[in-house]
C-alpha cells in the first residue's frame, strides 16, 4: 500500500506553531522564569497545532528530563483530528535557560512525518549523537560514535577537504563531555561549546553552509528525534544511541527492552521521506534572528525544511499583535 501523502502547504501552516510560541516565549527573555515562559510557548503553541488540519501524534516529549504539560507528553493528541493521521515532534522552547537569562539561541521548533515513520524512544531521556552535513552523510561508519574523537574527526576533515584545525565542533558544555571535549582539542579541531540548545546546533552542523562542522556529544532523545527530522531534510548525516545518564534511566530503559548498543541512523530515527521540520528564533543565534517587538507588531524569522524536495526555506514575517500580547 503507498504511503499516504502530506500536503506540500504543511510546513506553512506548522510555522504558524512554532511564530506563535516564539512570540510568546520572547516577552519572557531575561526575566529569569523559565517556567512560566514554558507555558506560554506552550500554550500557544498547542492552541495552534489544534487548529491544523491533521490527526497529530506526539512521538516522544520531553517527560523524563523536565516537567510537560498533558497537551504535550508522548502519546498526547494534537491536530484538528480530521486528516491524514501524522507524527509531531515538538519543543516550544530548545533552549528554556538561555532564554530565562537572555542569552542567544533559544528557538521553537516543531516537526511531522507520516504516522508510524517517527522512533518512539521513550522511556529513554538521553542519546549519544553525532551530526554532519551532505559532504560527511555518506562517509559515516557506526565506529565513529566508539572511534577516538580524532578518528571521526579525521574523516569528516577528508570528506571536506580540509584540514582538522579548520573544523568546528559544537558541544554541549556539560561535566559529562570533559573528555570528549579535551580529545577534540587534542586533534586539533575547534570548540563552540554551548550552554545548550543541540537542535540548533544540529541544524547547524548539517547545513552545508554554516560555520559549524560537526555536532558530538550527549542531549535529549526528543531533541534527536526532532533534530533527525531536520538532518533528513537537509541530506545531512547522524548517527544516534541511546545513552542514559541515572540508574533509574538505564532501568527504565532495560525494562522497555531497548538497546543501549545499537546505532540508529536516521533513517532508523525517521522512516519516511515526508518530513516537514519547521523553527522559529527566540532569541538572536546563529540559526535565526530572533523576535524584535514594535509597539503593536512583532517580527519572527523561521525555517521550514521540507524533505521530499529538500526545499529550505527562510521566512520573515511581520505580525499585528492582539492587545496585550
Ligand atoms: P530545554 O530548553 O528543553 O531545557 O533543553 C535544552 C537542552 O540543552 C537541549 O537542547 C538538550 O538536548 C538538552 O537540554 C540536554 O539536557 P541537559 O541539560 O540535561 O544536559
Amino acid at each position: 500500500m503507498s504511503e499516504p501523502r502530506l500536503n506540500r502547504n504543511t510546513g506553512l501552516d506548522l510555522v504558524r506553531a512554532t511564530e506563535a510560541a516564539a512570540l510568546a516565549a520572547a516577552r519572557w527573555m531575561g526575566l529569569g522564569r523559565r517556567e512560566e515562559a514554558d507555558q506560554a510557548a506552550t500554550a500557544a503553541m498547542v492552541a495552534t497545532l489544534n487548529s491544523l488540519e491533521f490527526d497529530g501524534r506526539i512521538v516522544c516529549g520531553e517527560e523524563g528530563r523536565e516537567v510537560v504539560p498533558e497537551s504535550l507528553v508522548g502519546g498526547a493528541r494534537v491536530g484538528s483530528g480530521r486528516g491524514i493521521a501524522v507524527d509531531v515532534v515538538v519543543d516550544a522552547i530548545d533552549g528554556r535557560r538561555l532564554l530565562a537569562r537572555g542569552r542567544p539561541g533559544a528557538v521553537a521548533v516543531a516537526a511531522v512525518s507520516v504516522r508510524g515513520a517517527m522512533w518512539t524512544p521513550a522511556p529513554a531521556v538521553y542519546m549519544d549523537k553525532l551530526v554532519v552535513d551532505r559532504a560527511v552523510a555518506p562517509a559515516l561508519v557506526p565506529e565513529c560514535l566508539d572511534a577516538p574523537a580524532a578518528w571521526t574527526l579525521g574523516l569528516i576533515a577528508r570528506a571536506k577537504h580540509k584540514p582538522v584545525r579548520d573544523l568546528t565542533v559544537f558541544v554541549l558544555e556539560r561535566p559529562r563531555h570533559a573528555d570528549l571535549i579535551d580529545e577534540i582539542r587534542a586533534a586539533g579541531a575547534r570548540v563552540m561549546l554551548a550552554d545548550d540548545g543541540d537542535i540548533s546546533g544540529a541544524v547547524l552542523a548539517a547545513s552545508h553552509d554554516s560555520p559549524v562542522d560537526a555536532l558530538m556529544g550527549v542531549g535529549g532523545t526528543a531533541e534527536g528525534v526532532i533534530a533527525a527530522c531536520a538532518i533528513k531534510a537537509l541530506g545531512g548525516g547522524m548517527l544516534g544511541r541511546l545513552s542514559p545518564q541515572s540508574r533509574d534511566e538505564a532501568a527504565a530503559v532495560a525494562a522497555a527492552g531497548l538497546d543501549t548498543r545499537r546505532v540508529f541512523s536516521l533513517d532508523d530515527m525517521v522512516r519516511s521521506n515526508q518530513i516537514f521540520f519547521v523553527a522559529t528564533g527566540i532569541t538572536d543565534g546563529l540559526l535565526l534572528k530572533g523576535v524584535r517587538f514594535e509597539g503593536d507588531r512583532a517580527t519572527t524569522n523561521s525555517l521550514i525544511l521540507r524533505c521530499e524536495t529538500r526545499t529550505r526555506r527562510l521566512i520573515f514575517a511581520e505580525h499585528l499583535l492582539e492587545q496585550g500580547a
